[in-house]
């Protein structure tokens, strides 16, 4: 089935989405290093693998249904990370964006009826559940520890073993 233009292109821009939030999680694993919290910049420098995974399976989609993926600008993004929770920050904020996002492939499938993208769109649409959960359980924890550093190092050394 030939997907509807307007999925299309939304499905082509989520594969940019993905690479630029892949972007997003190397530069905050650099903030993180900088700041000695070597676990937490193992745990940023998973997510971005994982971002880039999540650019492929939707630029496979495209390739699997004869559509030629097109990447299009991404402009490093610029995060200031002062604390650990500033970083933790920026990367919820990021995911919610890319929620929105998901939300609005989800719409555009139902719209246009593209049954064959809905399993993909599905997983996505749990995926970015379990994203925002993960963060916010971070940020609580880190919230907990306040500015007791040894506090921070426990999670940190928490998060290196993810
Ligand atoms: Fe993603």
């Amino acid at each position: 089935m030939t997907i509807h233009e307007e999925l299309q292109q939304a499905l082509n821009e989520q594969v940019t989405a993905e690479l630029e939030a892949a972007l997003v999680y190397l530069q905050l694993s650099y903030a993180l290093d900088d700041l000695g919290l070597v676990g937490m910049r193992d745990w940023m420098k998973k997510q971005h693998k994982e971002e880039l995974d999540h650019a492929e399976r939707f630029s496979q989609h495209l390739l699997d249904r004869d559509v030629t993926p097109q990447i299009g600008n991404i402009s490093a993004p610029i995060v200031k990370v002062e604390t650990a929770i500033d970083a933790f920050e920026a990367a919820l904020n990021h995911e919610k964006m890319i929620s929105e996002r998901i939300r609005r492939l989800a719409d555009l499938q139902a719209t246009h009826r593209d049954y064959d993208s809905r399993p993909l769109i599905d997983f996505f649409l749990a995926e970015q559940i379990e994203e925002e959960a993960d963060i916010d359980e971070i940020l609580d924890r880190l919230k907990l520890a306040g500015t007791e550093g040894s506090g921070i190092l426990r999670i940190d050394g928490e998060l290196g073993r993810r």
